[in-house]
Parts: structure tokens; sequence; C-alpha cells
């Protein structure tokens, strides 16, 4: 039986973030015929710029919060599905903080979920590889969709209780949804929070790099494109209340990937400091996507993670303006946790 869906006109959350801008650029470039709602409340780490220059007459943003029964109400009707990446996202943050983490990424999920019933449109959640906890380093085993969740940070726990939710409502209440789960990823637009860009826009600021712990950690890296034409195949081909996992077969170690980075950008390799280490730190996330590529024939077109890499720093270096106001006050709080 085809069960292919062609959606006409999605709402993403999210979509002024990292994942979510790439996301709504992706459709915007491949799939003209898909209006775009973004809803998104633009936290510090959501910014419009992601999605400036595409066509108004296609992707249209709504300034709002999913926590906000009201406002779904007033603008889900008329939508054909919902492509959930909004979040609190950033593991180091919700150690210092968590209770905008339980609000967004729980509270923001339910009342979705509750929109999504009431007006009965598709719904593809977009979860992490860290609901599954940490693997040993050096293991071989990697995480598979019928593995058990076993969350480590505040964070990743926020985000495997929205993923139950999802199961729950798909189960109890009939909801056409899908979730996925996909590994660390890299790209353009990432705020500098986050490990590579905050590497490679530290070197350009003379500032030098800071590795935690041993930094013999390893992510499973992804890049963004990759996660995103995999949302797509999912939303479009996936079989409703299915989990898939994404990933690119990416496996590195923080201090390889520093390394990397370190010599691309012409920086003696030892050139870095060793800082506190992440409270509870996951010490290995990787991703077996076998299920996704037999079920719906998606593979990584970006598997040449060096070359993507070089592609990264130089749309860091090529984009000052769009990382600067974030940059010092980010070091700052850092600075202040000794990181
Ligand atoms: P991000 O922090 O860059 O962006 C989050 C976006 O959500 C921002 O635009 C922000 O303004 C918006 N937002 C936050 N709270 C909101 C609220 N209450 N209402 C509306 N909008 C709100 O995050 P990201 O790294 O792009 O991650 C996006 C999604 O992908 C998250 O659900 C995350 O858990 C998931 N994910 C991320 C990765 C990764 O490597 N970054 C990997 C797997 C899954
Ligand atoms: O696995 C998917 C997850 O990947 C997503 O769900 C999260 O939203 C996303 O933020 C990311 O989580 P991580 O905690 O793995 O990403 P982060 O970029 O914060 O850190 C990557 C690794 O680098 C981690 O082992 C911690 C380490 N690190 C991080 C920073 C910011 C450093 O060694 N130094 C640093 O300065």
């Amino acid at each position: 039986m085809d069960n292919t869906f062609e959606p006409k006109n999605i709402i993403v959350t999210g979509g002024c973030g990292f994942i979510g801008s790439n996301f709504v650029r992706w459709v915007a470039e491949n799939h003209p015929e898909t209006h775009i709602t973004v809803l998104d409340k633009l936290t510090y780490a959501g910014n419009p710029k992601n999605i400036a220059g595409l066509p108004d007459a296609q992707v249209e943003l709504v300034v709002g919060d999913i926590c906000d029964g009201e406002l779904l109400d007033r603008i889900v009707p008329g939508h054909d599905a919902i492509v959930h990446y909004a979040a609190e996202s950033h593991n180091d943050n919700s150690i210092l903080d968590p209770e905008p983490f339980v609000q967004t990424n729980v509270m923001g999920t339910y009342r979705l979920l509750q929109a999504v019933r009431k007006f009965d449109v598709r719904y593809h959640h977009v979860s992490t590889d860290e609901v599954y906890g940490d693997l040993a380093l050096g293991e071989p085993r990697r995480f598979e969709p019928g593995d058990p969740y076993r969350s480590s940070s505040p964070y990743s726990s926020t985000k495997a209780s929205s993923d139950l939710l999802v199961r729950a409502w798909e189960r109890t209440y009939g909801l056409r949804a899908t979730i996925s789960n996909c590994s660390n990823n890299y790209g353009p637009y990432q705020h500098v929070e986050k490990f590579i860009p905050r590497q490679v826009t530290n070197i350009l600021c003379g500032i030098r790099p800071k590795l935690y712990g041993t930094g013999e950690n390893v992510r499973d890296w992804i890049h963004t494109e990759d996660h995103s034409r995999a949302v797509w195949d999912i939303l479009t081909k996936g079989t409703i209340g299915e989990t898939y996992l994404i990933g690119a077969n990416g496996e590195r170690s923080n201090i390889d990937v520093l390394r990397e980075i370190l010599s691309l950008m012409g920086q003696p390799q030892d050139a870095f400091d060793w800082v506190r280490d992440r409270p509870g730190h996951d010490r290995r996330y990787a991703i077996d996507p076998t299920k996704l590529e037999e079920e719906l024939g998606w593979r990584p077109l970006h598997k040449d993670f060096s070359e993507g890499l070089a592609q990264t720093i130089e749309w860091y270096r090529t984009h000052e303006s769009w990382w600067r106001p974030a940059k010092e006050a980010t070091e700052a709080k850092y600075a202040a946790q000794g990181q």
C-alpha cells in the first residue's frame, strides 16, 4: 500500500534555531509546493536571520511560544502537519537551570500534542539519541530503535519525557505521529555555545579552544542537511507510530575533532586548554541507522566529515556578523563555570 504523505502546509516549530532553520531552508529549496509556518519564541537560540531571504509567499514566521495553547488553537487549523524542533537544546544550560527545559520540552510538547489531537494533523517529533543514555568507549554496540530509555542529563531526560508523551498519545488517542532520534549535528547556523562553533569562533577570536575532561568522549556527527533529508523522508514516507534513528556513521572523539579543527585552521595541535568536565558527561553516542536506510532508502550525502568540517569552518569565517553578537556573553557564562 502506498502511504506517501504529501504535505502542503506545515508548521515547523523552532524553525529559527540551528536544525529547524536548516530544515526550513531545505524544504523551501527542494519542495516549493509546501508552505511553511515557522512557530518560534525567538529565545537566545532563535534568530530570524536564519530564515531571511526565503520567499514570503512560502515561509511565514509566527513569533510565539509552543506552550501557549490559545495560540496553537489559532494557528494549527488549516495546516496538515507539524514538525516539532522547538526545544531548549543545550546540555550545559540544563545543568545550570533545568526549569526552562521542563517547561518547553515537556509542557510545550504536551500542548502541541493536544492541538494535534484536536485538529487531527500529522505530527513529526524531532528528538535526540541522548534519550538512550550513553555507550561505553570502544564497545561495538550502537543505539537501536527498541533500546531502553536511560537518559542522563536534565536536557535529555526532558527530551525522553517528550518522546514518551508522543508514544502515549499515538497509542491512546490514535495520533498520526512519528519520532526520530538523531545524533550530533554540525553545519551552518549552529549557536556558538555548541562544541564545534565554540572552538572555531574561539580560534577566530584569538581565544584558546576548551576541551572538557579527558577529551575521549565520542559523538556521532551528521551534517544537518542529511538530518533534514531524513526528517522529510520520515514525514512523507514513514510508518505512523514508528521511531527512526538518524545517524551517518560519524563517530569521533572530541579530541580528534578538536585536533582536526586546529589543523584546518593552521593552529598547533596543543593550542587548546583542558577545562572542567561536564557533570554526568555521557561517554559515547553511536547510531545504527539500518532501519531508516532499509525502510525509507535514506543515505547520507555528506560522507566526508573533514570536508563538511572545512565547509563549516569557512561558513563561520565568512559569517562573523551572524555569530559575533552572542559570542561574548556565551564565553562569559562558560568562564563563570570554569569551562
Ligand atoms: P536550537 O537551540 O539551536 O534551537 C531551538 C529553537 O527553538 C530556537 O529557535 C528557539 O527560539 C526555539 N524555541 C525554544 N523554546 C521555544 C518555545 N517555548 N516555543 C517556541 N520556540 C521555542 O536547537 P537545535 O540544536 O536546532 O535543536 C533542534 C531540535 O533538534 C531539538 O528538539 C533538539 O532536541 C533536537 N536535536 C538536536 C541535535 C543537535 O545536534 N543539535 C541532535 C538531535 C536532535
Ligand atoms: O546527540 C545529540 C545531541 O547533541 C543533541 O540532542 C543536543 O541538543 C546537542 O547540543 C548535542 O549535545 P552534546 O552535549 O553532545 O553537544 P555539545 O556541542 O554541547 O558537546 C559536544 C561534546 O563536546 C560533548 O562531549 C561535550 C564536549 N565539549 C563541549 C563544549 C561546548 C567540550 O569538550 N568543550 C566545549 O567547549
